[in-house]
């Protein structure tokens, strides 16, 4: 086989990659208003704790564990014990699944960044988003009912990442990566500073960050850390693990890791900034209370947002395309690392081209995003959104956790990385991975399904059945066939 096809041809093809994976549409429209609603500037203080117990040391496992065994997560989990194929079958059918709803919501936003040139959403965008974009309605005939324009933008999402996907590592993922993460970055720092010069910017800042200690000892601040952090590093789903795995040799792990935890989290702290000056702008041009403008995710990006620029004037040609374009180019260096984990799984096991693969997923994934496109779409992708991220991806990471650090050994990691240290890990890292994040973990995921089964209505628990039932069958039929790849290469694991 060629190597280009699955190796990084260097470090920074893999390092952007790993930073276009985290900086995606939950640094943008999620960040801002999780920090401000789980205590603003006392919140940055649980965040950077969580960071430093969860996620670097959660990241570094993954990367560990890709680099060793070079394999894709069905194989490195059927390689410690052949019974536990299924889990990695489980783990990479998470990721492909977020993605068939990630991709309808950049496909929102794609129809959002053409209106942006006209600002084609009115004076009522909260009514143009649900009745004309979405059409959503709470019946369930609704699911009869597609709408073309949704249908049509996730369409184009989805052959985009087609176009990426199926092409060679360092000609689709790492190149696409390398053009639009700079280009992100730039743009958005341009909007960020471009928002601090607005009137009422301050009062925007100071919403956001002051802080309020007595909620640090509130449980759901640290929930919303932890879930917040998962998503955003892209932990858990075996992204990074697979993305690691194409790294040929001279690992730098530790100092990589500290480099997309830096680039992430700097990035939507930044985000935050210049999402909250302008909702200050807002307030203090129309006199709407700020904290009547704040609201999360699509609220923010499709309702507000659209709002903000129907005050600006002529400036909203320019930051409102620029915003929305941001969004989509986040949108899809995330979304083609949720595809990733399944492509390398499904070429091992079929033994087929990765041009093949990656064409067949792509379709499978374009038939489930249907769905999230029809008139009852949005309903559905809010409750798989939830059970999704406050379920399954936590009871991966536990599973992660509990299997390596339990069963397989976290000594013959730190060899890994070692290797070539930025920082000694050592003992530290050790017993956060083996008794703090299980144990954490563990609180937290069965808060989620309480929460969950507390709040779901019948609906919900029917979407949520089917989403487990899935989840049940999919990886033992994928685990009952033969592999048909040859044996990878894993003269590296030998060494080490
Ligand atoms: N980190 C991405 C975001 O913040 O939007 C989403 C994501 C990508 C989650 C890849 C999980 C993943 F494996």
């Amino acid at each position: 086989m060629d190597k280009s096809d699955i190796r990084w041809n260097n470090n920074f093809t893999f390092l952007i990659s790993m930073i276009g994976s985290a900086v995606g549409l939950g640094n943008i429209w999620r960040y801002p208003y999780i920090l401000y609603s789980n205590g603003g500037g006392s919140f940055l203080f649980v965040y950077l704790i969580t960071i430093l117990l969860f996620g670097v040391p959660f990241l570094l496992l993954e990367y560990s564990i890709g680099f060793k065994f070079k394999n894709s997560i069905p194989k490195i989990f059927g390689s410690i014990n052949h019974r536990l194929e299924v889990i990695g079958w489980f783990i990479v059918l998470i990721p492909f699944m977020i993605l068939t709803y990630y991709t309808t919501v950049i496909g929102w936003d794609a129809i959002y960044f053409i209106l942006s040139f006209f600002k084609g959403w009115g004076a009522d965008t909260n009514n143009f988003f649900s009745q004309s974009v979405l059409q959503s309605t709470d019946s369930i005939g609704g699911l009869t009912h597609i709408v073309l324009f949704c249908l049509i933008s996730t369409l184009f999402v989805w052959f985009i990442i087609w176009f990426i996907s199926h092409r060679d590592l360092n000609k689709g993922i790492g190149k696409v990566n390398k053009a639009l993460i700079p280009l992100l970055f730039i743009t958005m720092a341009c909007i960020v500073i471009y928002s601090l010069t607005l009137k009422g910017a301050l009062l925007g800042l100071t919403t956001l960050f002051t802080p309020k200690w007595s909620e640090i000892s509130n449980p759901n601040i640290w929930i919303a850390a932890i879930t917040q952090i998962l998503f955003s590093l892209s932990i858990g789903v075996g992204v990074s693990t697979t993305y690691s795995s194409y790294i040929s040799k001279n690992p730098k792990l530790t100092k990589n890791a500290i480099i997309v935890v830096c680039a992430n989290c700097g990035f939507e702290f930044f985000t935050a900034i210049g999402i909250f000056s302008i909702l200050g702008f807002m307030s203090a041009t129309t006199g709407i209370g700020i904290h009547n403008l704040i609201s999360e995710g699509t609220g923010l990006a499709f309702i507000v947002f659209p709002q903000v620029l129907n005050v600006f004037g002529d400036v909203a040609y320019i930051i409102g395309p620029i915003f929305f374009l941001c969004i989509f180019f986040a949108g899809v260096t995330s979304a083609i690392s949720l595809l990733e984990p399944l492509i390398s799984g499904m070429k091992e096991k079929s033994g087929l081209s990765r041009k093949k693969v990656t064409t067949c997923l792509v379709l499978v994934g374009t038939l489930i995003s249907v769905i999230y496109t029809t008139g009852y779409g949005s309903y559905i992708l809010s409750i798989v959104d939830q059970t999704l991220n406050q379920v399954f991806v936590i009871f991966c990471v536990i599973l992660e956790a509990i299997i390596f650090s339990w069963f397989w050994g976290l000594d013959k990691i730190i060899r890994v990385l070692n290797i070539n240290p930025a920082t000694k890990i050592g003992k530290y890292w050790m017993l956060s991975m083996k008794y703090l994040l299980p144990f954490a973990l563990i609180c937290l995921w069965i808060s989620g399904i309480y929460n969950i089964l507390k709040t779901a209505g019948f609906m919900e628990q029917i979407v949520n059945l089917i989403i487990l039932l899935i989840f049940i069958i999919v990886p033992f039929i994928l685990t009952s066939f033969p592999s048909k790849s040859a044996e990878n290469d894993n003269s590296e694991l030998a060494k080490i």
